[in-house]
This record gives C-alpha cells, sequence and structure tokens, in this order.
C-alpha cells in the first residue's frame, strides 16, 4: 500500500472532509489545499505531483484585476507574496499592418508561472500540507476509499477524468488552430496582439511581460497556412520528453524578427499543440471532485486558466467550510462555478473562433481591426472600452466616419435608395393575431409602436404569398385585393403618425406551415385540420409533423408568380423595403440546406442546383419591386446540424444573391431542422453576419440576442455588420432605441422623438438622483492614469 490510503474510514454524508488527497500539484491543487488547511488546520491534506519541485513548466500568467481581489480576501498572506512579483500594467497593444494602437486602462497583473507555484508550495509547506513531489497519485478509486474526499486538479489531460467517463461525461473538442508556447528575453510593454501576413497566411502572437526581464510569446496559425509556412515539415518527427520543436522555434524567430528586436525565442518543451476546450457534464461523483483544467479548459487568448483553477480552488474550499455536508459542499461547489466558467468558455470560445477566422479581417484598417480585435470575445465592449479609454474609442469612431458623440448605432446608413437614420432594425415579428388572413389590430399598433420607437427601419412580421405558405391559421396573407388593401390602410395609419421606412418579411412557409400558433420554443405544433405542405423532399419537420409533398416544377413556377406578385402588391401597399424570407427552414430555406433538399433533379445535387428555386423567385421579385426601394434576404448561415448549410456554402449563397438583386442580407441560423444544436449566447450569430460582410462586401443586418445598445455599438464599430436586428429586446421596450438614446446622452438626427412625446425624451430621474455623496476622503486618490505600461528597471549585470 502506498502512503496515501490510510487505515481511517472514509466520511459519509453529513461530516465534512478531514483527509484530502489532491492529485495535480498545479496552481489550483496547491491553492486548495493551502485554503483548505488555513480554514481547519485540524485536516490532513495529501497533495500528489508526479513531476519534480524545480520541474519547470510554461512561462508567465496573467490574471486581470478581478481575480486578484479574490485571491487578496481568500489568503491576504499569498496574495502579499504574489503581488510584490507581479509585473503589472494596463494597456493592450495591437500591432498589425505596419502599425500599432493602443487601448488602455484594462488592469493587469502576471508572474512567473513557477514562482506561483513556489509561492503556494511555500504556503503549503507553512500550513503543514503534505505535498509529495516525483509521486504519482495512486489510483483514484483507491484515494476514493482512503480518504474523504479526492481532488482531482490533476490537468487538461486529468487521468481522473478519464477514469469515470460515464459520471463526468467529457467532451473535448481540439481546436484547429496550432500554437506553440515559449517566452522571450524582450520586455513587452503591455499586452501585446501581433497580427502578421505572409504569403502562407497569417500568423498571430499574443505576448505579455510577466517579469523584469521575460515575457510569454505565445505564437498561434491556422493548421492550413501552418502546412504551407513549412512548419508540418520541421515537426514531422519524434521529440523527446521536453524536448522543443527548435527547428519550428528558430523559424518563428525569423518570420518575427521585426517584433523582438533582436531578442531571442526560449522554448521550454515547446511544440506545436492543438488546443483543446474541456467541458465535463457533471464535476463531482461521489467523494471525487474535478477543479481547473481537469473540469474545463479555456484558450488561453482570454488568460483565463489559472484563473479559472485558483477561483475553483476558492469556491470548493469555502463550500466545504459553509456546507453542512461533503455532497451538499460538492453540489455547492459546482453550482456556485459551473455559471462563472460557463460564461468565460463562452468568451474564450468566441476569442478563439475570432484568431482561427482572422483573415476574415485583415482586409479591415487598423483602428476598426484593433476595435474587432479587442470586442472579441464579446466581452469587452464599445461601451467599456469607452469608459477606460476613450480617446480610443474616439480615434476608431472618427476612422469609422462618424464623429465622437455620435454612437456607432446612430449613424445614417443609405440602402438602395433609401436613407435610414440609424442602424437598428426591428426584424420581422410575427404577432399571430391575424383573422381571415388580414393583418389585424395587433399588427397595426405593433407597427406603430415599434415606428414610435426610434428604430431606423420596421419590418412587418412573416406574411404569406398564397394560402398553402402560410406558417399558421392566424398568419396575415398578401395575396388577395383585400389584403393588399388591409396592409394599405394599415401603412398609411402609421405612416400618419411616424417617418420611420417600414418593410415586410414575405414568405412560403413549406413544410413549417399549418402550425399552431408556436409555443414558447418559437415552434408551432402540427394544426389539427392544417393543409397540405411542399418541401424540396418529402421529409417532415419531426415525428409529430404530417410529411410534405415534394413540390413539382408546376408547383415551383406558382410559388416564383406568387412571391412576384406579393411583392407588386407590397409596393402598391406602400412599403418602403421588402425581405424575403429564405431561411429558417421555409419552403426556399428548404431548397439551400442539403439536410432538407435531398432531390436528383435540376433543384438537387450541387449548391448551384439547390440555388435555382431561390435564384428564380429573386430575379422575379427583383422585377416586380421597385428598383431603387431596399430588397433584403433573411437566410439560415448555419443548420447547427451535421451535415447542414456550411461557411463556404453560405457565403457561395450569399454572393449568388447579391448578383440576383439582393441589397442586403439578413443573417440569422437554424430552424431549418428539428435536431438543431445552436449554441445560443449574447451575439452567438454575428459571426455569421461577419463573414458574408467580409467574403461579400454585401451589407449584413446581424440578429439574434444582440441586447443591449452596447452590443449593438460593438458590431457596428468593429464592421461586423452595417445594420443591427434587435427583436425580442424592442418587444420588451418598444423605445428601445430612443431609450438607447437617451442612455447614451445622444440628441442628434440618429433618434427622432415623436413630436408629442418630446417632454419625456430626457431619462426620468431614478430615486436618490439627487443625492449628493458626501466627501469620505482626506485627500481623494488621484484617478488611475489610463495608460500603465510595464517599464521594470532593467536587472543589474
Ligand atoms: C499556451 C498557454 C498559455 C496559457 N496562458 C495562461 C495565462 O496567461 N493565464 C492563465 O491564467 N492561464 C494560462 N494558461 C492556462 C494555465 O496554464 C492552466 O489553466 C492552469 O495551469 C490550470 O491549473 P491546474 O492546477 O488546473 O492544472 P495544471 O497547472 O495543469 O496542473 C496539473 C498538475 O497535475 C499533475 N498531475 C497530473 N496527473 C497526475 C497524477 N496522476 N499524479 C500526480 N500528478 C499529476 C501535473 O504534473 C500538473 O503539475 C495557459 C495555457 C496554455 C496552454
Ligand atoms: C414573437 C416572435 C416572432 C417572430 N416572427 C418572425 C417572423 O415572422 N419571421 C422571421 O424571420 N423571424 C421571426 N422571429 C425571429 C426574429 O426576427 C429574430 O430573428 C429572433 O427573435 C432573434 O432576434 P432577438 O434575439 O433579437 O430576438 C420572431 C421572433 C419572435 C420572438
Amino acid at each position: 500500500m502506498t502512503g496515501a490510503a490510510g487505515a481511517r474510514p472514509a466520511a459519509g454524508p453529513g461530516t465534512r472532509a478531514r483527509r484530502i488527497a489532491v492529485i495535480g500539484a498545479g496552481p489550483g491543487g496547491l491553492y486548495f489545499a493551502a485554503l483548505a488547511k488555513r480554514a481547519a488546520p485540524e485536516r490532513e491534506i495529501t497533495v500528489f505531483e508526479r513531476d519534480g519541485r524545480e520541474d519547470e513548466s510554461g512561462f508567465g500568467v496573467v490574471f486581470s484585476d478581478e481575480t486578484l481581489d479574490g485571491i487578496a480576501q481568500a489568503d491576504p498572506q499569498v496574495f502579499a507574496a504574489i503581488g510584490a512579483e507581479f509585473a503589472r500594467w494596463s494597456d493592450i497593444d495591437v500591432r498589425y499592418a505596419g502599425g500599432v494602437r493602443t487601448s488602455g486602462g484594462h488592469g493587469f497583473a502576471a508572474l512567473d508561472r513557477n514562482r506561483l507555484r513556489a509561492i503556494l508550495r511555500e504556503r503549503c509547506a507553512e500550513l503543514d500540507v503534505d505535498v509529495r513531489y516525483r509521486t504519482t497519485a495512486p489510483p483514484v478509486e483507491r484515494l476514493a476509499a482512503g480518504y474523504d474526499l479526492v481532488v482531482a486538479a490533476d490537468g487538461i489531460r486529468s487521468g481522473t477524468r478519464a477514469t469515470y467517463p460515464e459520471a463526468f461525461r467529457p467532451d473535448a473538442d481540439e481546436r484547429h488552430c496550432r500554437y506553440i508556447w515559449l517566452a522571450t528575453d524582450k520586455v513587452f510593454e503591455a499586452f501585446t496582439f501581433i497580427v502578421e501576413r505572409f504569403d502562407f497566411g497569417t500568423l498571430q502572437v499574443h505576448a505579455y511581460p510577466y517579469s523584469a526581464t521575460r515575457s510569454t510569446f505565445i505564437v498561434e496559425i491556422a493548421e492550413d497556412a501552418w502546412r504551407r509556412a513549412g512548419f508540418e515539415a520541421l515537426a514531422a518527427r519524434e521529440f523527446a520528453r521536453g524536448e522543443s520543436d527548435t527547428e519550428s522555434v528558430r523559424r518563428c524567430a525569423e518570420l518575427l524578427a521585426g517584433h523582438l528586436d533582436g531578442h531571442r525565442l526560449i522554448p521550454n518543451a515547446s511544440r506545436w499543440i492543438r488546443f483543446t476546450t474541456v467541458r465535463n457534464a457533471r464535476w463531482h461523483h461521489r467523494n471525487v471532485v474535478l477543479l481547473g483544467d481537469a473540469a474545463h479548459s479555456a484558450h488561453f487568448s482570454i488568460g483565463s486558466g489559472t484563473k479559472l483553477a485558483l477561483e475553483d480552488a476558492l469556491a470548493l474550499a469555502a463550500a466545504l467550510g459553509e456546507q453542512p455536508s461533503l455532497d451538499e459542499a460538492l453540489v455547492a461547489y459546482e453550482a456556485e462555478r459551473r455559471p462563472v466558467v460557463e460564461s468565460t468558455q463562452r468568451a474564450a470560445q468566441a476569442s478563439l473562433e475570432w484568431f482561427e477566422t482572422v483573415g476574415r479581417r485583415t482586409g479591415q484598417d487598423i483602428d476598426r481591426f484593433a476595435f474587432n480585435l479587442l470586442t472579441r470575445s464579446r466581452r469587452v465592449t464599445y461601451g467599456n472600452l469607452r469608459a477606460r479609454d476613450a480617446a480610443f474609442v474616439d480615434a476608431v469612431d472618427t476612422a469609422f466616419g462618424g464623429s465622437p458623440g455620435v454612437p456607432p448605432m446612430f449613424r445614417p446608413l443609405k440602402l438602395g435608395a433609401l436613407e435610414l437614420r440609424n442602424r437598428v432594425v426591428v426584424p420581422p415579428l410575427a404577432t399571430f393575431t391575424s383573422s381571415d388572413t388580414l393583418p389585424g389590430a395587433f399588427d397595426r399598433a405593433q407597427l406603430t409602436g415599434h415606428a414610435l420607437g426610434g428604430a431606423g427601419l420596421v419590418l412587418a412580421g412573416m406574411t404569406a404569398v398564397s394560402a398553402e405558405g402560410r406558417a399558421t391559421d392566424r398568419c396575415p396573407g398578401l395575396w388577395t385585393d383585400r389584403q393588399e388593401g388591409a396592409w394599405r390602410e394599415l401603412v398609411r395609419a402609421v405612416k400618419a403618425v411616424s417617418d420611420t421606412p417600414l418593410g415586410i418579411q414575405l414568405t412560403h412557409a413549406g413544410r413549417r406551415g399549418a402550425t399552431a400558433v408556436p409555443g414558447p420554443d418559437g415552434i408551432g405544433r402540427p394544426l389539427a385540420g392544417g393543409w397540405p405542405l411542399l418541401s424540396a423532399s418529402a421529409i417532415p419537420w419531426d415525428a409529430d409533423s404530417p410529411v410534405p409533398h415534394e413540390a413539382n416544377d408546376f408547383q415551383l413556377a406558382a410559388v416564383t408568380a406568387d412571391f412576384a406578385a406579393a411583392a407588386e402588391r407590397a409596393a402598391r401597399a406602400g412599403f418602403d423595403v421588402l425581405e424575403l424570407q429564405f431561411g429558417h427552414g421555409h419552403l426556399v430555406s428548404s431548397f439551400l440546406s442539403p439536410l432538407t433538399n435531398q432531390r436528383t433533379d435540376r433543384h438537387g445535387g450541387p449548391l448551384a442546383h439547390r440555388l435555382r428555386l431561390p435564384l428564380e423567385v429573386l430575379t422575379a421579385v427583383r422585377a416586380a419591386w421597385p428598383a431603387g426601394q431596399p430588397l433584403l434576404v433573411r437566410i439560415s448561415a448555419s443548420d447547427w446540424a451535421p451535415g447542414g448549410t456550411t461557411e463556404a456554402e453560405a457565403v457561395a449563397i450569399c454572393r449568388a444573391l447579391a448578383e440576383a438583386g439582393a441589397d442586403a442580407v439578413d443573417v440569422s441560423t437554424g430552424e431549418v431542422v428539428a435536431h438543431q444544436r445552436p449554441p445560443y449566447g449574447r451575439g452567438y450569430q454575428t459571426p455569421f453576419a461577419e463573414l458574408v460582410r467580409s467574403a461579400t462586401g454585401l451589407p449584413t443586418v446581424a440578429v439574434g440576442a444582440i441586447s443591449g445598445p452596447d452590443d449593438a455599438n460593438s458590431v457596428l464599430l468593429a464592421g461586423r455588420a452595417d445594420l443591427v436586428a434587435v427583436g425580442r429586446a424592442q418587444l420588451h421596450d418598444p423605445l428601445w432605441t430612443l431609450h438607447a438614446a437617451a442612455d447614451q446622452g445622444y440628441t442628434g438626427p440618429g433618434a427622432r422623438w415623436p413630436e408629442p412625446w418630446l417632454a419625456g425624451s430626457r431619462k426620468p430621474p431614478g430615486p436618490g438622483a439627487d443625492r449628493v455623496a458626501p466627501r469620505l476622503q482626506l485627500l481623494r486618490e488621484p484617478p488611475a492614469p489610463v495608460h500603465r505600461r510595464w517599464l521594470p528597471t532593467p536587472p543589474e549585470e
């Protein structure tokens, strides 16, 4: 028996962990051991670490101010020790296209990862934690039997996780870029992103100082560019344990010599690897709990791995103290940490995808590129960048053709011959209140409300081009004179009180038709006594849905003619803008997606064939719709299901739509197949708008969980889209746009309050608005400077 498993029986529920085994003396394992021992000195804590005490791995780690607060509170002694070694600065430098742009006010602290481990190790020794180096942990089952609690802090390749796959249900997502983790003796003054274009592709560096003599220097490159650059050939040999790929390091130094100013790149077991995002459905199993990288990983580009591991340690140690039983402590630990980790992982995912696709933005000028890079994870926004360093955002604003004081969302846009006063769109939001296929009183009320609410463009919800094309029996249509008259009357009524341009979305719902009004999930169940459905192929939406007919040529010609006729009626009814619904699994969408189009005729097979119906419809509508009046097309740029529309296809579709006369694409995703798995989250569809815009040059509308004005400003200023469509948030607050103007102190022509409401155009004072804070300090601390750089005194020779 190893010394691990003692004679004492494991504690059952209702008792707190007295004997604890920790697997791994990384920052997570050591910090947990120190905190848990400090909280209850009677605990026996043993840490197993397979590497030696002095084995060095990695270089510097960087923290934000927020994490530091947690560390400061939890163990002031550890905080004082690491604080004394910090490199501190506040700037981010973006080096790109031969220039540098700097954004200040961020607040970073970094230190040598090995010093961090040494400080934590010393703290463990002081507290009498038994840390055993060069000791591989005994099998976890054995530890679990002999200890009250086993903390698996055994890193990203956790053996513990692999021992209980059914309990933890891990998911390891290996990403597309290659990276190599290095240091340099060039001391960067700030967090530095370097993005360099070469003939083989784009290469990026994430660099930051961590001492008076060193910086971390991570080189990252997309897989195909990595091959073209010759790295694959250099890396194609066996490396001994701990050996570095010195040839690749030399090549990196050559390529990046212009940024190294004669300094060296310093490897330490450095080789090209791919980042793996680790997620686990559960973090604990009986008395075994995962912590740090073993439980979750987050891409290094947001510098959060060590931070998360330390925060986990803090939460677990606290839960053991606060909860009455071990079981409850483990549940509380996971409940506290999971939302934080998932939110960080969402940000890290957006960030890593941004770098994987960095080539999409390398056509941008440096100001916009720098802003785009800084806002890539969606955590840093226009608003908080402005609060940190207003001069930086002003400079980007100006480069974007705006003037400081005019938020990007309030800049005008010319679409066709129509000038929109700002960049906010109310997307199609069906009301499902029609009777007898006519727009009803609520449609009028909703459109009036939104037209008065300040958006630059308001679109009416889906409107069927034929009776069979309705999604539900409460949807309006536009195929009869009576419907046209009702819409004309509605448009006249809205325009009597507002000059906001109005548009309408035309659709044939295809196999998504004949449903009841959708429930809270947005999906309508099949309507009893519905009508026959048409689709590209005879595949039902789901097991409960009727099988649609595969549309024949005769039916498709009729559909095309219906769209064109409805477009003419929409123009006569007074609409300024038309949107065609080519997404969300409706009839035209069913032709585009390979998941719903399995035809073998001229409309099936390769994309060029699948595009036939969409292009025929668009061409017919363009001819029927007045020249100069904007024509938008909504697409689902991804089906969020294996085998669905690819990014390359989405781009090709949009190129074809542009050639056939679309003025802009409203870039949505999903709702094409019932088994979709969209990664819902703030702005989750925006990368597709950016993809289409950068690849085709076509104006795009970004849509989907763009909930705040800050998100809208970020999307626009980064050049991810030309317009932002805000749906549910404008149902929550139909005056969303005007309120956004008031909140941002904007009063120009981009936000026009209705005359009769002008008295309400200023935000009403809230409770306490007239309260003036008394002086609380004798000497006020001067505000922190916006730009703080790391300028250490060089050590003496
Ligand atoms: C390129 C790169 C850059 C990074 N930059 C940053 C950064 O700037 N900021 C930041 O916060 N994070 C950064 N990270 C992430 C950071 O390194 C990790 O997230 C962090 O070290 C996780 O701590 P941990 O304690 O969970 O695991 P680890 O530090 O991986 O420690 C796990 C330990 O367990 C030991 N072990 C494993 N199995 C056994 C066993 N069976 N028996 C005994 N011992 C075992 C290992 O030897 C290891 O020492 C970066 C990561 C990479 C790859
Ligand atoms: C009540 C409601 C009705 C909707 N109706 C339509 C519609 O008729 N046509 C359409 O393409 N999308 C429709 N959508 C989707 C929205 O246009 C938009 O794409 C979606 O709500 C995501 O944006 P959001 O996160 O800002 O709400 C509807 C959404 C809601 C909530």
